[in-house]
């Protein structure tokens, strides 16, 4: 078993960051694929909690090679900082970390769209991170995106700069803003590009040379299932292929090298920016949820919307994904609770669907299973027979309902709090 996918099957935060950094402790290779800043993956290394958005989680693992692949949206700014951090903290980036020729550059002027859109009265409002996303990716569709490759020869980027910003020019007046010419925008690219060149490379090229010999090989995806802009709750979706195929363009990676796929998902659900979420709760439950987990944005500190678990949608993440297995996070932060609720289906004005329905989402009402609660602590549980038995049952519930075994529960934050029931990089 040498390459492993790790995607979000719900709407992203699902906790991946955990999950990778632990199992960074036996790969090698660590690739992230999709989206840019948006993410915020949160570590918590001993008392020291870690934010990184962009730098795959795997790089808090010294013997780990860290690939952003051409799938990606990268900000030159916050790469630059994020090295800085990762350098002051001893973590060594230098030929550790490889950054594809081929990923698009997020500009200044793309994270002033972002935001101008968002906070506009006009068009479907997203609730984005503003971190540009979705304009790089236009960008990148409509071909006059810049590729890093591109920091390489600056007067060809100046070019492609010019070229966008021309574009652009019309939607940025008339949302009443303003573009920054393009001398402006180059002056800054000009010092990013002296720092991140050395950092450049053919990254598919060199996957395949660690896939050929062996290397155990994990790619990490960010957001999650019903984000993707494909397979997500389009329009409210990011502009990514957040999916598990995703990781074969966003890499350039043969499907044929993949060997398991991993859904992460939380015991609950929760969501950030606009769009449906069917087993969404307004209630105390729902703020239970949002404390006991820590439910604020790491990109932008907004309060998630929580939930109910959701099976009908993990069923969906298991089929678009291919999932083989599932590792299940803060299990922990459901202790307390009496009773627990499970979406098993939707039913919506016209039938009953046991996974997401595409067309009807937007009307889909819930179905729910209850199940009892327990109240014991579970963080110092280390094996599936340590927790309480309504935990246990929770936990065979969804298997039975998803038919997915579930090989890593999350019981607390830290890295130790962790069960696991099958290391994924096991054949
Ligand atoms: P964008 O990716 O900033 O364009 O945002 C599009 C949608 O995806 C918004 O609803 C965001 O809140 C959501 N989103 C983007 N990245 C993440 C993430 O890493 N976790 C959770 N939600 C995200």
């Amino acid at each position: 078993m040498s390459t492993l996918i790790i995607i979000g099957a719900q709407w992203g935060d699902e906790g991946k960051g955990k999950v990778v950094d632990l199992l960074s402790e036996r790969a090698e290779v660590v690739v992230r694929y999709a989206g840019g800043p948006n993410a915020g993956h949160t570590l918590v290394v001993g008392d020291d909690k870690i934010v990184l958005r962009l730098t795959p989680s795997g790089v808090l693992h010294g013997h780990t090679q860290c690939v952003l692949g051409q799938g990606m949206v990268i900000n030159p700014a916050v790469l630059i900082e994020e090295m800085d951090t990762l350098t002051e903290r001893r973590l060594s980036v230098d030929d550790r970390i490889f950054l594809s020729d081929r990923a698009h550059l997020i500009l200044p002027y793309h994270v002033t769209i972002d935001s101008l859109r968002e906070e506009s009265k006009e068009g479907t409002k997203i609730g984005t991170t503003k971190r540009g996303i979705g304009p790089c990716y236009e960008d990148k569709v409509g071909r006059r995106g810049l590729r890093t490759g591109d920091l390489r020869n600056l007067d060809h980027a100046r070019d492609r700069i010019a070229e966008a910003l021309a574009t652009w020019s019309a939607t940025v007046e008339a949302l009443g803003g303003q573009l920054p010419s393009v001398d402006e925008v180059m002056a800054p690219l000009e010092a990013q590009a002296k720092r991140l060149v050395p950092f450049i490379t053919e990254t598919s090229t060199l996957l395949e040379q660690w896939a050929r010999g062996g290397k155990r090989i994990m790619l990490e995806g960010a957001q999650g299932t019903l984000l993707d802009i494909d397979h997500g709750t389009y329009p409210y979706v990011t502009s990514s292929s957040a999916v598990s195929g995703g990781a074969c363009t966003g890499a350039g990676i043969g499907p044929s090298r993949i060997d398991r796929v991993v859904g992460i998902t939380k015991a609950y659900t929760t969501r950030v920016g606009e769009g449906p979420f069917p087993t969404e709760l307004d209630d105390a439950d729902g703020q239970h949820l949002r404390d006991a987990g820590h439910e604020y944005g790491s990109v932008t500190g907004r309060p998630r919307r929580t939930g109910w678990l959701d099976l009908a949608a993990l069923r969906y993440a298991r089929r678009v994904n291919g999932l083989d297995a599932l590792a299940l996070t803060k299990l922990d932060v459901l202790s307390g609770m009496k009773e627990l609720k499970v979406c098993v289906a939707y039913r919506t004005s016209t039938h009953e669907h046991d996974a997401v329905p595409v067309g009807d989402f937007f009307d889909a009402e819930p179905i729910y299973e209850t199940l009892p609660g327990w109240t014991d602590d579970i963080t110092a549980c280390r094996r599936i027979e340590d927790l309480p038995a309504n935990a246990q049952r929770y936990l065979a519930f969804i298997t039975e309902k998803t038919e997915l075994p579930i090989d890593i529960v999350s019981v607390g934050p830290r890295r130790s709090e962790t069960i696991i029931r099958r290391d994924a990089f096991d054949g």
